[in-house]
């Protein structure tokens, strides 16, 4: 879990490049970080444990300047955070240099191999065999040693290559882990994602799986494994620059909350067609007559996107009525699961990188089911593989705490629920338009769940010396007591538990006393009855009950500690809407407890590996 950068250029520039780019990476692992940068015929090294803070000081000290270079910034698998075991890695005579993100699985073999040959290792890292590999495989062309090494690699890789006899040249290559070039003037660059490269260029190709990249000032070359030229076309990026910085909010995280009113409208922007009655998914690319034959959806993902999958069940089967399981995609992948030839298996995934989310939907593929992405990362694996996409257009998300990314998810959940649900006769044109007219008001109704923001960092403050929290919810809103619970822990490494309401007496209730916050989704519905008397037995234990409720319930504050009052909504859309106050409230109990908001210890944004 790394993230990797590199550029050739003009010039003494290389090294303020690279960790100006570096930075953006930072989301994908932020242990140590590390430069190489090749000038005169020779390269240096910099590596730094901790932040890429410490290496950017440490290059300050320092007056190194090239033209071309590769940098890292590392999320420690193999081998402890520390600067022997921090990227750049070099071969035994010092002259090839490596950086790496993904797994090799098969290091120790081929490690041994190459210690019988009189290789001699320095750190404790899988990626430190592949610059070994590709000295061992150099004959004066570096791409084909870097091809020639990666055909002896197992597991996952994005890499990049430089040669200090080989000046003005990175060669770049991947499997499994993202890779893109960027295209710029006079200089060219590669990167881990496209926010990396976005202040030099919007101009960008993603490298295909096993394709091999060579890169100099002016050109571009790819060819695949089998030495095949790549016939490449560039991707104009959209996204400008300040929609992936801070935008003067303190962290990203609470930026990102606060860019959900534009996300919502934004994803069902050219969807909504109350003329026709029609929900307009273009990337689906699944014809109408094979969605209308589905028997059963199997939905794969991984912790936040895997609480979108919850909510999407409860959409699917109540609009489309078709029969929906859920699974984590880490345990899908081992089990013996029944996935049938026509069934259609939906992979959400904010990156479209994760490895358990892309073995799952193989698996799937490999099965016969059709799939759907549904991912926020154009050009990302699960884009490129699956049958059909729905893109969730939230933007970079560059908190590690997934937060529009969510509600985006659950917003394109929705309306592939509703076009299933059209498809297969179970909706109206009608009941289409009037689900059309509800959705049109989301952006403004969850603009309005941001009002609450002052009163959450008061509630926020009178709980932050807790620690548990309990959070509750039933029906469509189960998931995001899930949700709530997954946020609080990540960020302010507070302890919680999301339940469904009902199942409190069955268990959690005995945890209950006054020094456990209980945070519980109240808002209007059918089973609205049912959870206020769910907080009612709460609170006779004595918890402290955290209410969200709709506004206008003025009977709900009888039974709450505290109530945080969201606009009154149509049940389906009430999780779109409910999950802003709980991501307001883990930010404001992190962020006064002192922890790093958006890069959580232990937690990387992508999770590329296993
Ligand atoms: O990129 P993905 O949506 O596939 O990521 C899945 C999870 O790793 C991710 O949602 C994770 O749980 C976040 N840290 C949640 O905030």
């Amino acid at each position: 879990m790394c993230g990797i950068v590199g550029c050739v250029t003009a010039g003494d520039e290389a090294p303020r490049i690279l960790i100006s780019s570096l930075k953006r990476l930072e989301y994908r692992g932020y242990d140590s970080a590390g430069l190489a940068i090749l000038g005169d015929g020779e390269i240096e090294t910099m590596r730094e444990v901790g932040k890429l803070a410490n290496l950017e000081n440490s290059l300050g000290d320092k007056s190194i300047g090239g033209s071309t270079g590769l940098g890292h910034t590392r999320w420690a698998t193999h081998g402890r955070p520390t600067e022997v075991n921090a990227h750049p890695h070099r071969d035994g005579s010092g002259r090839i240099v490596v950086v790496h993100n993904g797994i090799i699985e098969n290091y120790r073999e081929l490690r041994a191999e190459l210690r019988e040959k009189g290789h001699v290792f320095a750190s404790d890292t899988d990626s430190e065999v592949i610059a070994h590999l590709v000295q061992s495989n150099f004959d004066g062309d570096l791409t084909d040693a870097v091809a020639q090494s990666i055909r002896r690699l197992k597991g996952a890789y994005a890499i990049g290559v430089m040669h200090a006899d080989r000046p003005e040249l990175i060669v770049g290559a991947r499997k499994d882990c993202p890779l893109v070039v960027g295209l710029g003037e006079g200089a060219n660059f590669l990167a881990s994602d496209v926010t990396a490269v976005m202040d030099q260029t919007n101009r960008v190709v993603y490298l295909g799986d096993e394709e091999i990249a060579t890169i100099r000032r002016e050109t571009l070359e790819i060819r695949k494994l089998s030495g095949e030229a790549v016939d490449y076309t560039p991707t104009t990026i959209s996204w400008s620059l300040a929609q992936a910085e801070r935008g003067g909010y303190p962290h990203f995280m609470l930026k990102e909350i606060h860019e959900q009113p534009t996300v919502v409208s934004d994803t069902l922007l050219g969807r909504l067609d109350e003329d026709k009655g029609e929900i307009r998914l273009e990337e689906l690319a699944i014809d109408d007559e094979i969605l209308k034959g589905i028997k059963r959806v199997n939905i794969i993902a991984c912790g936040t996107s895997w609480h979108a999958g919850h909510v999407a069940k409860f959409y699917i089967e109540q609009l489309a009525r078709i029969p929906v399981d859920v699974d984590y995609a880490s345990e899908l992948r081992y089990r013996d699961p029944v996935l049938e030839e026509g069934g259609l298996v939906i992979a959400i995934s904010q990156s479209g990188e994760t490895a358990d989310t892309i073995a799952a939907m193989r698996m799937a593929a490999k099965a016969g089911c059709k799939v759907v992405g549904v991912c926020n990362v154009i050009g990302s694996t699960i884009v490129r593989e699956a049958d059909g996409t729905i893109m969730t257009h939230a933007g970079p998300e560059i908190g590690v705490a997934s937060t529009k990314a969510f509600v985006s998810q659950l917003v394109a959940l929705l309306l592939f629920s509703l076009k299933l649900g059209r498809v297969r006769g179970v909706l109206s044109e009608g009941d289409i338009r009037k689900h059309c007219q509800r959705l049109r008001q989301l952006p403004h109704a969850v603009e309005a769940a941001l009002q609450s923001e002052a009163h959450v960092r008061e509630v926020a403050l009178k709980y932050v010396s807790a620690q548990d929290f309990l959070f509750i919810g039933r029906g469509v809103n189960y998931p995001i007591a899930l949700e709530g619970a997954l946020k609080l822990k990540e960020i302010s490494y507070i302890h919680a538990e999301g339940y469904p309401a009902g199942e409190l007496k069955h268990g959690p209730i005995a945890l209950l006393d006054e020094k456990l916050p209980v945070v519980a989704i109240c808002t209007e519905s059918t089973i609205y009855d049912k959870i206020v008397t769910n907080v009612e037995e709460a609170r006779v234990r004595d918890a402290k009950m955290i209410v969200i409720a709709s506004a206008g319930d003025d009977a709900i504050q009888e039974v709450a500690d505290d109530v945080i009052y969201v606009p009154r909504m149509d049940e389906l859309l009430s999780p779109i809407v409910n999950v802003v106050p709980l991501q307001l409230l883990s930010y404001f109990v992190a962020r006064e407890r002192g922890c790093d908001v958006d890069q959580p210890r232990n937690l990387a944004k992508s999770v590329t590996v296993e």
